[in-house]
């Protein structure tokens, strides 16, 4: 029995993706593979990482170490769109395997969207990894409402998610609603929104009424609504604090306050995605 129970599941379109995730972007060396391995002993269930990250040697060795399950554990990576023609797309997908020492990942994404790379050619050699057992779940990451609609079109593999950044402070509404309507899960990147909620007036108060942090709250907000979350930390003391929110419930009153926090504050950007139109 792991210290933090068992994490629920979000199901999509034959994905069971448990909602809590570890977020690896940033950690390296050492620190990374450690606080993976620790993720994991306190039961952790979902590790997110990515080729771009360049830590997929140090999070294969967490999740080694770990002795968990290779079954009992969801690993997802990306393929960086540099990579998005068809044969590079493959060769990346594989060098991804041989990094973190699988035969299989649990979920594989697009990372960002290339626009000079036609999405369906880059959708077809995805589906073709897919199929050929490189990964389990194939899904998509950093994509608007019209490039969800336009990536359905381009292929009839299952594209189980979008993942995306999704926090209190940014009004993902069209994106999540385009997401239920196709039976996709919403993954939350940055979904502590890099710790700026620690210090949220709202989120310590509704916090103190459930003897929660404010980043307990705000993960719980999301997770709330299905949402899954892949929070981040590079202290073995933070695990914990991250994943204790599956023992608490907030009131509508309590989730309507926190979803007015809404103020477009994006955290991330990329190169083109100034350019994108998200909705
Ligand atoms: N698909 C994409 O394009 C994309 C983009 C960004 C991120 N991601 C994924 O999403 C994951 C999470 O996003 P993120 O790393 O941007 O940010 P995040 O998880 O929202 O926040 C991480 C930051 O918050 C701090 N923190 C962690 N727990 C805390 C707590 N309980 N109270 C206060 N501060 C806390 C961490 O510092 P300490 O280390 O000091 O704890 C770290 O600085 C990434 O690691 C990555 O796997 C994906």
């Amino acid at each position: 029995m792991s210290a933090i129970g068992p994490v629920p599941v979000v199901e999509a379109k034959g994905a069971r993706i448990p909602l809590l995730g570890f977020g690896t972007w940033e950690l390296r060396g050492r620190v990374c593979s450690r606080v993976v391995e620790q993720a994991l002993r306190l039961g952790y269930r979902h590790v997110d990482t990515a080729e771009i990250y360049e830590n997929e040697r140090e999070v294969g060795e967490g999740l080694h170490a770990s002795g968990i399950r290779r079954n009992d554990v969801f690993v997802t990576t990306k393929i960086w769109p540099a990579h998005f023609a068809p044969r590079e797309l493959e060769r990346a997908a594989r060098d991804c395997l041989v990094r973190l020492r699988l035969s299989e990942v649990d979920l594989l994404l697009l990372h960002w969207p290339n626009l000079q790379i036609p999405l369906s050619e880059t959708l077809g050699a995805l589906g073709k990894v897919k199929r050929d057992g490189l990964a389990r779940h194939i899904g998509v990451s950093n994509f608007t409402v019209a490039l969800i609609e336009e990536a359905l079109q381009a292929t009839s593999e299952p594209l189980v998610c979008d993942q995306v950044e999704c926090h209190p402070f940014l009004d993902q509404s069209k994106v999540i609603a385009a997401c239920r309507k196709h039976g996709m899960a919403v993954i939350a990147y940055s979904p502590i929104a890099q710790g700026a909620v620690r210090d949220d007036e709202v989120l310590v108060r509704i916090g103190a009424a459930h003897k929660k942090t404010a980043a307990q709250v705000c993960l719980r907000f999301l997770v709330q609504q299905d949402i899954v979350v892949i929070p981040r930390t590079s202290k073995v003391e933070r695990l914990s604090e991250n994943a204790a929110i599956f023992d608490f419930t907030l009131s509508e009153q309590e989730m309507a306050d926190i979803s007015a926090l809404a103020r477009d504050e994006r955290l991330v950007g990329w190169a083109f995605s100034g350019r994108m139109k998200w909705d």
